[in-house]
């Protein structure tokens, strides 16, 4: 099954700075996305796209709730379409009019599946927090205190360990952290405290 996009644009450039508000996001997430541990997922994603955003990019309210959209809504479509997993969501924020940058965010956030570059900081980040988040998270679930006492040390051991959450790619992770310009150990430190308080 492929799941290549075959293009490199996105939307219309007329609709930069457009974005869904908070509740027609929202209530997309909640049509399309059933699975509560995907729901779960994408919303760590979303809470490290806006704090990223914010701290580390320096963005305002507005410009951050792009980040954080395109973290919220990025496997929107896996749930229920999985061989449309990123055409759908994409033509689905197309119609509503979303800004070209957002939407090519999700469009990379994984090159060698859609076969789209991440270009921009946002497209990086997003690229860069999926995998690495989600194997933070499986490593929470087999810890006695969640995230409590977690630190990189211990992230890091489950990361070369192969068989641990099998199917987070590792060369993704390391792919994406040298795209960004971040060492892994920073990005971990990053990802901990902040993905240990979304519920
Ligand atoms: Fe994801």
């Amino acid at each position: 099954m492929s799941l290549l996009l075959n293009r490199k644009t996105f939307g219309n450039i007329a609709n930069k700075g457009n974005a869904l508000s908070r509740e027609d996001a929202y209530a997309l997430f909640h049509e399309w996305v059933i699975n509560p541990k995907l729901q779960l997922h994408m919303k760590q994603v979303a809470y490290l796209m806006k704090c990223w955003a914010i701290e580390k990019e320096g963005l305002d309210v507005t410009a951050a709730w792009h980040w954080e959209m395109a973290g919220l809504l990025h496997d929107a479509d896996w749930d229920q379409w999985p061989e449309l997993h990123c055409k759908k969501i994409l033509e689905e924020l197309e119609q509503r009019n979303v800004d070209p940058e957002i939407l090519h965010a999700i469009a990379s956030h994984g090159p060698v599946h859609f076969g789209v570059e991440p270009e921009t900081p946002m497209d990086k980040m997003l690229y860069a927090f999926d995998e690495l988040s989600g194997l933070i998270h499986a490593y929470s679930l087999m810890r006695p205190g969640g995230y409590e006492g977690m630190d990189v040390k211990g992230v890091k051991k489950r990361l070369k360990e192969k068989s641990f959450a099998a199917s987070v790619s590792r060369d993704d992770i390391m792919d994406a952290c040298k795209r960004a310009g971040i060492v892994p150990d920073d990005l971990i430190a990053f990802i901990i405290p902040r993905q240990a308080t979304v519920s």
